[in-house]
């Protein structure tokens, strides 16, 4: 369990890093969430980028700054928030444009169910909520737009709420949405998905995730916790993407891809349908700018362990496949550290 916390932490340090560049500050740094009462899973949001790889309601809250004036002079206070919970005001990620987050990150084997439960965010101040299938980050999703069975608009769902609009007036009902709808809750198609939302003035919501087992994994977002992760077709016509938001080193420990008689080789100049990449980007989306590090096809019969260490904000080990095969690889990540450094197969520049 505390080996689990710090792993997520240091996921999060991780994520946080890499998009630096555009979410500019982030409130705070990284709190670790309250595992104290491992019963009672009500998480408050209170980080600008959330990561969290549990299931339970979590909560956002957000009220006004309001400027009151006391003999030391002008100083802010938000209303109802204690003193070491109150917004700073000089904090950019509070500004009216900023776009947060709650990042969903399950087993491989699992899809993210988010039901909302409340959603007090008033259109008509620019505040607007959105369901990601998936994850985005500076403007890349995952997976990526080309590797997904749906079109980008059916993967992001917007939503805000008309606050005082009479019934049927606006998308949402201003106040708690019964449990037994349906119509609030949304799935994701693999282990990542992200609740997006930006609240200029004030509003708040409560969601409530639930993780439910996936049948046929293709697409995964790799925490790097599991000791391996397994990639398949299913005999489809269809890429299938593990990446993981941090430089690995990738084993592939055993690989069937393309023809049954075929030993497993690198094929990187023979153009082969099926085959499996490893590599790199800088961005959330691997079908963009892969730095590859090796592409890998046939038939190993038991294990075969091709390391790479590929140091690079995102890596990624994609399937590819025409459909004419059963193709499967199995692999591991860990994170790379210092002893890697040397032995690196792809650096990206960051
Ligand atoms: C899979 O990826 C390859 C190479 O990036 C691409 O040519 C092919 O069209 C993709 N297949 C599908 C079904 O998206
Ligand atoms: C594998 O079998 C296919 C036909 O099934 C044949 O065309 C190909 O040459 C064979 N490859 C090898 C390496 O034996």
């Amino acid at each position: 369990m505390a080996m689990r916390g710090v792993m997520m932490l240091f996921f999060q340090v991780l994520i946080l890093c890499f998009q630096a560049k555009a979410w500019h500050a982030v409130r705070r740094s990284f709190e670790l969430e309250q595992t104290t009462a491992p019963q009672e899973k009500l998480h408050l949001i209170t980080d600008c980028m959330h990561v969290t790889s549990e299931e339970g309601e979590f909560s956002f809250v957000k009220l006004p700054p309001v400027r009151s004036t006391s003999k030391h002079g002008a100083h802010w206070m938000t209303p109802g928030v204690e003193s070491a919970e109150r917004a700073d005001p000089d904090d950019p990620s509070l500004g009216a444009a900023t776009v947060c987050g709650v990042y969903f990150v399950a087993d491989p084997d699992q899809i993210i169910e988010v039901t909302m439960r409340q959603v007090n965010v008033d259109c008509r101040t620019g505040g607007l909520m959105a369901f990601v299938d998936g994850w985005e980050l500076n403007g890349q999703y995952f997976p990526g737009e080309r590797d997904h069975e749906k079109p980008l608009e059916l993967r992001v769902q917007e939503f805000c709420a008309e606050q005082g609009a009479s019934a049927g007036g606006g998308p949402w009902p201003p106040k708690t949405v019964g449990a037994a709808s349906n119509a609030w809750v949304f799935r994701s198609s693999q282990n990542a998905a992200l609740v997006q939302y930006r609240i200029p003035e004030r509003g708040s919501f409560v969601l409530s995730a639930r993780f439910h087992r996936n049948p046929k994994p293709c697409n995964i977002m790799a925490e790097g916790l599991a000791p391996y992760y397994m990639l398949r077709n299913y005999g489809l016509r269809r890429n299938c993407t593990l990446t993981a938001l941090f430089p690995a080193v990738v084993s592939v420990v055993a690989v069937e891809v393309g023809e049954i008689n075929e030993s497993v080789r690198y094929c990187e100049r023979v153009r082969m349908d099926d085959r499996l990449e490893v590599g790199g980007s800088v961005g959330l989306d691997p079908s963009y700018q892969l730095v590859r590090a090796s592409t890998i096809c046939g038939r190993s019969r038991g294990r075969v362990d091709l390391d790479q260490t590929i140091l690079c904000g995102t890596t990624s080990v994609r399937l590819i496949s025409s459909g004419r095969y059963s193709n499967q690889a199995m692999v591991t990540m860990r994170m790379a550290d210092e002893s890697d450094l040397q032995l690196a197969t792809v650096i990206c520049e960051m």
